[in-house]
């Protein structure tokens, strides 16, 4: 009898918007499958037929704060129990595009949303099913508007997150990097104002180590 699959690894991407990641989370998938490593490559909020269906109110429709972590965390649930803990059974590296910590940067740093009841939350959601690595790609929020604002003049429609004012999403840098601070040994902070090659070098390096 084979012995059970040992299991994945749960690899996050964070940064605020306008960072990058989502085109770095799609060549870290590249890269690490190029190694020959089972991927599946997902988002939050989404990753499910109701998670996206969740994602389209919270990028979409006005709403409270509370509500929107409400949400999220319910988007979450449905994702870890149909899509993220089997594949971190079946052995396989999960790539997610954002997870709780966008929760604590985008509610609880950017919105105020109490940090006790995201502290609830996340351990009734997700208990202790946390990330092995995550990747922080780093801009300040000045890059990100600037960012937003090409893609804006190229014919993008921003949502409800995206149109935020730069004071909010300073606020949710600093978030970030609190809580990059607060657990060194599980982040990875990434400079992201950096030429994209300088980046993809970096990400290599990650891969080659994973
Ligand atoms: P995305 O553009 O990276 O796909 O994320 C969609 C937006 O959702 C982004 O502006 C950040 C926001 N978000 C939160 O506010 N809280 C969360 O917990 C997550 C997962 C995303």
């Amino acid at each position: 009898m084979s012995a059970p699959p040992s299991r994945g690894r749960f690899i996050t991407l964070e940064g605020i918007d306008g960072a990058g990641k989502s085109t770095h989370a799609r060549f870290l998938a590249e890269e690490l499958t190029r190694r020959g490593r089972r991927v599946v490559a997902t988002r939050e909020p989404g990753g499910t037929a109701t998670g996206e269906a969740i994602r389209d109110w919270l990028l979409h429709r006005p709403m409270t704060h509370d509500s929107e972590a409400l949400l999220m965390f319910a988007a979450r649930r449905e994702h870890l129990v149909q899509v993220i803990e089997p594949a971190l059974a079946r052995g396989d590296v999960v790539l997610c595009d954002r997870f709780t910590d966008a929760t604590y940067a985008y509610q609880g740093a950017g919105h105020g949303v109490s940090l006790a009841m995201l502290d609830t939350l996340a351990e009734f959601v997700h208990g202790d099913c946390n990330p092995d690595l995550t990747l922080l790609f780093d801009v300040p929020s000045e890059v990100s508007r600037e960012r937003l604002a090409r893609m804006q003049a190229r014919g993008k429609s921003l949502d409800r997150f995206e149109r935020e004012s730069q004071d909010f999403f300073e606020r949710v840098r600093d978030g970030y990097l609190a809580r990059a601070a607060a657990e060194p040994a599980r982040f990875r902070i990434i400079d992201s104002t950096r030429p994209v090659d300088e980046v993809r070098a970096e990400i290599r390096a990650i891969a080659d180590g994973l």
